[in-house]
């Protein structure tokens, strides 16, 4: 049994997110107050994770699985749960979408327990932007966690950045020859309408078109194509074998080529980020349901996937949950 929705796509990469709580604030995705988070009792625990990533890969075709957040290396014994997930068979490819401050820490353990790669967020080369952006002083962290990702082989490191209008829209290029002498892969993202405080706006947005011109006017980049479902719009750059993505999730959406499922931290299945409606698998696991019966509800969850975000168009509404809740 596999995952499809009604256009034909084919969910095949998990994003779990193991908590909705971040140890940064960043100013595109929530206020410095934080949010409401969700009650502990509603976070799946880590048998409950292990259960559902379990039905997702030996009952419905999933083969990667991306640990996600808020900040997933937040939750207790992640080295433990990373190596139960690897476990698991067939073994679905591993990777984690952090912060990184914790990396310097953990990465070793991540690694020898079966994590295959991460990807850290990181918005800026100088320090004191990065407080401006994300109000914690903790730049030397994630750039510590970077090298130990490295070092510990959890390979390709890849670099996410947001650029925000009036804070870092400047910084493509810098950031790049940062990442190109480290050996990262960076990947911009437009911002999306996915912020806590719905203050997000399409006028405001460092564009995909913007980001890329910056880039042209000091490198010479080249289309590389076959993105497949892939986020990412590839381009090698200077000849290669450097590479450079942008994620145009607004401007250039990939719904159509969309192979992503989500698991929020309490337990509800979301076919989109941008999702109206969820499906609850942890009262059914919670209440004695068999695999069978989850894997039926996740099915059905699936199969009445939207075509695609909608953001532009009249009818659309940004989602309740920010991306903190949903999982980046
Ligand atoms: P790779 O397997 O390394 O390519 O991972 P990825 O790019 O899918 O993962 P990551 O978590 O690093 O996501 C990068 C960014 O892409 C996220 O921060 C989001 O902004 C964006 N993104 C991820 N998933 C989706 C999605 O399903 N839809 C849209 N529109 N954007 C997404
Ligand atoms: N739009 C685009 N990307 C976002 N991220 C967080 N909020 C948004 C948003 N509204 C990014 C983070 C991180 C990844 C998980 O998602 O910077 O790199
Ligand atoms: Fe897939 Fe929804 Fe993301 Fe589009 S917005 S790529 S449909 S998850």
């Amino acid at each position: 049994m596999q995952l499809i929705d009604t256009f034909g796509r084919v969910a095949t990469d998990l994003r779990v997110s193991l908590t909705d709580r971040c140890t940064l604030r960043c100013t595109y995705c929530m206020p410095a107050e934080g949010v409401p988070w969700l009650p502990g009792a509603d976070v799946l625990s880590d048998d409950e994770v292990v259960r559902l990533v379990g039905i997702a890969v030996d009952r419905l075709g999933v083969t990667e699985v991306r640990l996600t957040g808020g900040e997933p290396t937040l939750r207790p014994r992640l080295p433990e749960l990373v190596g139960r997930l690897a476990g698991l068979r067939p073994r679905p490819e591993l990777s984690l979408t952090t912060n990184g401050l914790s990396l310097a820490r953990t990465a070793g353990a991540l690694r020898a327990a079966g994590l295959d790669r991460v990807n850290v967020s990181l918005d800026t080369v100088d320090p004191e932007r990065f407080v401006a952006i994300t109000r914690r002083d903790r730049w030397h962290d994630v750039v510590a966690g970077l090298a130990a990702a490295e070092a510990a082989g959890l390979l390709p490191v890849k670099v996410n950045a947001v650029l925000t209008r009036g804070v870092n829209e400047d910084e493509a290029p810098t950031l790049l020859r940062w990442c190109l002498e480290r050996g990262y892969e960076l990947r911009f993202i437009e911002q999306m309408p996915l912020d806590a405080q719905h203050g997000w706006q399409r006028s405001t947005m460092v564009t995909a078109a913007e980001i890329l011109a910056a880039l042209h006017a000091e490198f010479q980049l080249t289309p590389l194509g076959g993105r497949g479902s892939a986020p990412a719009e590839l381009f090698a750059v200077d000849g290669g074998p450097a590479r450079v993505g942008v994620i145009g999730s607004v401007t250039a959406p990939f719904c159509a080529a969309c192979d992503r499922v989500r698991l929020t931290a309490d337990g509800h299945v979301r076919n989109c980020l941008f999702a109206r409606e969820e499906s609850d698998l942890r009262t059914p696991l919670r209440s004695g349901a068999s695999d069978d019966e989850i894997a039926e509800r996740w099915r059905k969850a699936v199969w009445g996937k939207r075509p695609g975000h909608g953001i532009g168009e009249p009818n659309f509404q940004q989602p309740d949950r920010p991306m903190s809740a949903i999982g980046g």
